[in-house]
């Protein structure tokens, strides 16, 4: 089935350069150009849209105010912002119901690619109720502004250490984490590391923009009241997580590309639960009083009370927030039982870096341990490949408390 794009520019010009730029995807998509936000959502109550792409300056309806409104009738639609202006005032107003932002002039493919993988990400969500619940961004932290800016940066090229740096500095919270992770005895530094440009260094950016993420993210889920588990003691997993998955990839010589990409999914990959969590409250305190009474798995029981597990829930938002691909996979599939088709991957280090962390540092008598599968540990060397890596996650010398 084709899917129904929407773009709103008051200029005709970008219109008309949209339109021809995109004419090779209208097989796969049927593409609508208005001029304005009150033709958008006057059209919008007729068509079901997939996504929406649009300005934000506008006379009349702005793009924060058009999408903001669209966030509210048609929650599950994908909502990009195309701006021509770095607008830091612009784009203030429309993070809320932003998932992502593009400059103008933008490249097509990135424009194509970019949307494709978003709407992709709705189909982690199979169930629409949940999809409504969890798309209305309103619950939904919000992508932080330091990562909206690295991201701009990163489009442009390869941004310089010292101009991601500067960004992280003006943060002084965000900087006084990064410096404590980097200099956790996760990252085995020989010296310690005292500024942001130096850890963006030793991490690498994109690296960067996904911890600021994922800190985000925790912290933006503080200030709920009741929880059904403990914040710091899954933001500790989650960091042990990308910690083991980092002494894989070096095991395994893994490529810089896969390796940044394992460590971030690693990190990431119980986000889910914190959506969950939040949207689904009362659901989730029967999943965890099941879980605690029974010794059964997160996930399973996730499924059996709201037809989805937390990994889906942490894919749908990734996608939408369009981080690679190969991340939103891995973060969809730690807890899946088949092998991946390509061997080792981010996906299958998230896996086991998830396992091991369980194995090594979690000891709760009232979770289920969970197990490896006998068919993913096949297709990577079966239980002495695990051993080794058991050990090197040991060797790593980590505290079950995190930084
Ligand atoms: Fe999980
Ligand atoms: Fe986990």
């Amino acid at each position: 089935m084709k899917r129904n794009i929407l773009f709103v520019d008051d200029e005709p010009n970008i219109l008309q350069g949209l339109r021809r730029l995109l004419r090779p995807m209208r097989d796969k998509w049927d593409m609508h150009f208005v001029g304005s936000g009150q033709e958008a959502l006057e059209l919008m109550s007729r068509v079901s849209m997939d996504a929406v792409v649009s300005d934000m300056r506008m006379p009349g309806m702005d793009g924060p105010t058009l999408l903001l409104r669209i966030m509210h009738e048609h929650p599950d639609v994908v909502r990009f912002a195309l701006s021509g202006y770095s607008d830091q005032e612009m784009i203030g107003r429309s993070i809320a119901p932003t998932h992502q932002y593009l400059t103008k002039p933008c490249d097509e493919e990135k424009l194509i690619q970019a949307l494709e993988e978003a709407m992709n990400a709705r189909a982690f969500i199979s169930n629409k109720a949940v999809l409504d619940k969890i798309a209305r961004i309103e619950h939904l932290p919000v992508l932080p502004r330091a990562y909206v800016r690295i991201t701009d940066e990163l489009s442009k090229g390869d941004p310089s250490p010292k101009l991601v740096g500067e960004i992280v500095a003006e943060d002084i919270g965000l900087t006084a984490n990064i410096l404590k992770l980097v200099n956790s005895s996760y990252f085995g530094l020989s010296r310690p590391v005292t500024m942001p440009q130096q850890a963006v260094i030793v991490l690498g950016v994109n690296v960067i923009r996904s911890v600021i993420l994922s800190l985000h993210v925790f912290k933006s889920f503080e200030t709920t009241e009741e929880r059904s588990f403990s914040l710091s003691k899954l933001w500790a997993h989650c960091q042990r997580t990308a910690s083991i998955a980092r002494v894989i990839a070096q095991a395994e010589g893994l490529g810089k590309d896969k390796a940044d990409n394992a460590y971030i999914a690693a990190l990431l990959h119980d986000l889910g639960k914190l959506l969950l969590d939040a949207h689904c409250a009362t659901e989730c305190q029967m999943i965890y009083q099941e879980v605690r009474e029974n010794n059964r798995l997160v996930a399973e029981v996730e499924s059996e009370v709201l037809g989805l597990t937390h990994a889906q829930v942490g894919a749908y938002l990734l996608g939408l927030w369009g981080l690679p691909p190969e991340v939103v996979q891995a973060v969809a599939r730690h807890h899946a039982q088949d092998p991946e088709p390509e061997g080792l991957n981010a996906a299958s280090v998230t896996y086991f870096a998830n396992l091991l962390d369980h194995d090594i540092f979690i000891f709760n008598e009232h979770y289920a341990r969970p197990q490896a599968s006998p068919e993913r540990l096949a297709a990577l060397g079966g239980p002495d490949t695990f051993a080794r890596w058991r050990e090197a996650a040991v060797a790593l010398g980590i505290s079950e408390e995190g930084t």
